[in-house]
């Protein structure tokens, strides 16, 4: 870490406060995450290599619960010490819940640019989580991982996405990530009023939806380009050849392949065989 520059911010968006962090490798900060609190609800943790400033910012807050949308260091990093600092509840899907209550492994650049998350004695959400005056709706939306989840705050059509947005274009799927789900949950997301998409990693304000819309068209695409190549008789090592662009490449292997373009179109022609 020594080499590694910590940043953080915080930034007001008006119906929400934002907590944003990460580390920089000598130009701008790669891989940032944000957290989100509204009337009193903290949505995600940001990561631990951030628990100072972000603790610090908090104790400035009437913070009475904190969400989790899954179980990834960046979004989970700090539910633990926020618990204990503030002696308040933790909620999260049950098996976020089990994944946090013991140490788990991560791999060494999740280590590097995160940090390893503490444990917590979080507790499983229910139909809704209440905020001082609003609700919260928890919304399961697998994919990107078993347990993640949505919260939709409806009376003003807010949508904490964790990472179910990332961007309308992706390039890479982690090793565990499944197109089939992500698919399927986004469609369910989308059947729900909201406008803004407070992303972990990229908050859209208005026109969140119309994001989400785009995304899932998207996938849908490249998933019609996988299958058309699949049914022509194209084998899976063949069709990543077909259509890799190389603009993974850093993250490729910065990741040692648990992030990478050729886990998108395996989890695609998954979907594509079993159909
Ligand atoms: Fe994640």
């Amino acid at each position: 870490m020594t080499l590694l520059k910590k940043f953080f911010k915080q930034q007001d968006f008006g119906l929400v406060k934002g907590f944003n962090g990460g580390v920089s490798f000598g130009g701008p900060p790669a891989m940032t995450a944000w957290c989100y609190l509204r009337d009193g609800v903290l949505i995600d943790t940001c990561t631990r290599h951030l628990k100072n400033p972000l603790l610090a910012c908090l104790a400035q807050e009437k913070i009475d619960t904190v969400v989790i949308t899954h179980h990834h260091e960046d979004h989970s990093g700090n539910a633990g010490p926020i618990r204990r600092a503030f002696t308040i509840p933790v909620y999260a899907h049950p098996y976020t819940v089990t994944k946090l209550s013991t140490p788990f492994s991560i791999k060494p650049y999740q280590h590097l640019i995160w940090g390893k998350a503490a444990t917590v004695d979080a507790l499983p959400y229910g139909d809704t989580i209440h905020g001082r005056t609003l609700s919260f709706k928890p919304i399961h939306t697998p994919g990107h991982s078993k347990d993640h989840t949505v919260y939709l705050e409806e009376a003003n059509g807010i949508l904490f996405s964790g990472d179910l947005f990332l961007g309308e274009r992706i390039k890479f799927f982690r090793a565990d990530e499944c197109f089939e789900e992500q698919i399927a949950s986004l469609r369910h997301v989308l059947t729900f009023d909201f406008a803004h998409v407070f992303c972990a990693h990229r908050p859209t304000l208005g026109k969140g939806k119309e994001a989400l819309a785009r995304k899932l068209d998207f996938l849908l695409n490249f998933y019609g380009t996988v299958k058309d190549l699949r049914t022509g008789g194209l084998g899976t090592r063949a069709i990543i050849r077909r259509l890799d662009k190389k603009e993974d490449r850093f993250v490729k292997y910065f990741t040692l392949n648990n992030a990478c373009f050729a886990h998108m179109v395996r989890s695609a022609v998954a979907l594509a065989d079993k159909e």
